[in-house]
């Protein structure tokens, strides 16, 4: 067994040594704010938004679902863009909640930024029961990082001061394990919004649900861009996915997982528009840095830079 093991080992080391994980910055300009002065030291036009997701990190697999060195590049990256705002969106952890506190401490605990740094849990977060839940939650709030279960925050930035409000809402599958952490009504400040506002959801399907609450832009991640994509910028997972949808009934069950992760498998990174209060919103998903299966191919791992202008 242990051989065996060894050599799963040695061939996932060899494809990643074919398919490195290195970290890409992303950048994309959204025009979602009202006119505001001195938002950002770094960046005169706005405000510097960092967004990461989906780290994996766990003790159990060998080889790791993300490595040292990607985290440390991570933090270095993040702290050399001066950004106003980190927002983390959620898979802290693969299974293991207690791997959450050395992510927490060693790393997460150091994403330098003006206003501070937001998270949402992810469905991996929930798979060590109710104490790993609180766990991840206790560790990241140790460490000054505002985790948002279906709740909201009216932040001020700027000078002279203007509000955006920060709404994040838990996953919504972990209703099936016994959480709460899915409020939809808890989760926005009112219906209509006069001030910018900014929702971190793991799940991008999550905006249908969401569509009654106007906002003006969705953090995403959960698909990991597909990882493993075409040279045409196509995951393997979208024929998977047409296959299935094509495949007799008492097949289906066969591509369960993970094609479940999405409802759309066209839409896995990048900026997208999205139903939302009778007209559209902005969706941005997000690569993610970490892995499901252990490897990533025409994927790389994303730091996503949003800067947010001036209308
Ligand atoms: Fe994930």
């Amino acid at each position: 067994m242990s051989i065996l093991r060894r050599m799963l080992s040695l061939i996932v080391s060899l494809l990643q040594w074919l398919f490195p994980t290195n970290l890409v910055v992303s950048q994309t300009e959204l025009s979602i704010l009202p006119p505001v002065h001195n938002i950002s030291e770094g960046a005169k036009r706005g405000l510097r938004v960092v967004h990461l997701t989906d780290f994996h990190f766990d003790y159990q697999h060998n080889p790791p679902k993300i490595t040292s060195t990607l985290l440390d590049d991570i933090v270095k990256t993040n702290n050399s863009l001066n950004p106003d705002f980190v927002f983390l969106t959620g898979d802290f952890v693969d299974r293991t909640a207690s791997a959450s506190e050395e992510l927490i401490e060693r790393w997460l605990s150091k994403l330098k930024s003006k206003y501070g740094t937001y998270a949402v849990l992810g469905n991996h977060d929930y798979k060590d029961g109710k104490s790993g839940r609180d766990l991840i939650v206790s560790n990241l709030e140790k460490h000054n990082i505002t985790v948002l279960n279906s709740e909201y925050r009216i932040v001020e930035v700027g000078d002279p001061p203007v509000k955006i409000e920060i709404s994040g809402i838990g996953d919504p599958t972990c209703k099936f394990r016994g959480f709460d952490d899915f409020r939809v009504g808890d989760t926005f400040s009112s219906k209509d919004s006069e001030i910018p506002r900014i929702l971190l959801s793991h799940q991008p399907d999550a905006y249908w649900k969401m569509k009654d609450y106007k906002y003006h832009l969705q953090l995403s991640g959960h698909v990991h861009g597909g990882q493993i994509v075409l040279p045409w910028r196509t995951p393997v997972l979208y024929y998977v996915d047409l296959i299935r949808r094509w495949a007799p009934k008492q097949f289906r069950w066969l591509f369960k997982l993970p094609l479940d992760a999405t409802s759309d498998w066209r839409r896995t990174e990048g900026l997208h528009r999205v139903p939302n209060y009778g007209e559209e919103t902005y969706l941005y998903l997000n690569r993610g840095v970490g892995t499901h299966y252990p490897f990533r191919w025409n994927c790389p791992a994303e730091l996503a830079l949003i800067q947010l202008v001036p209308k």
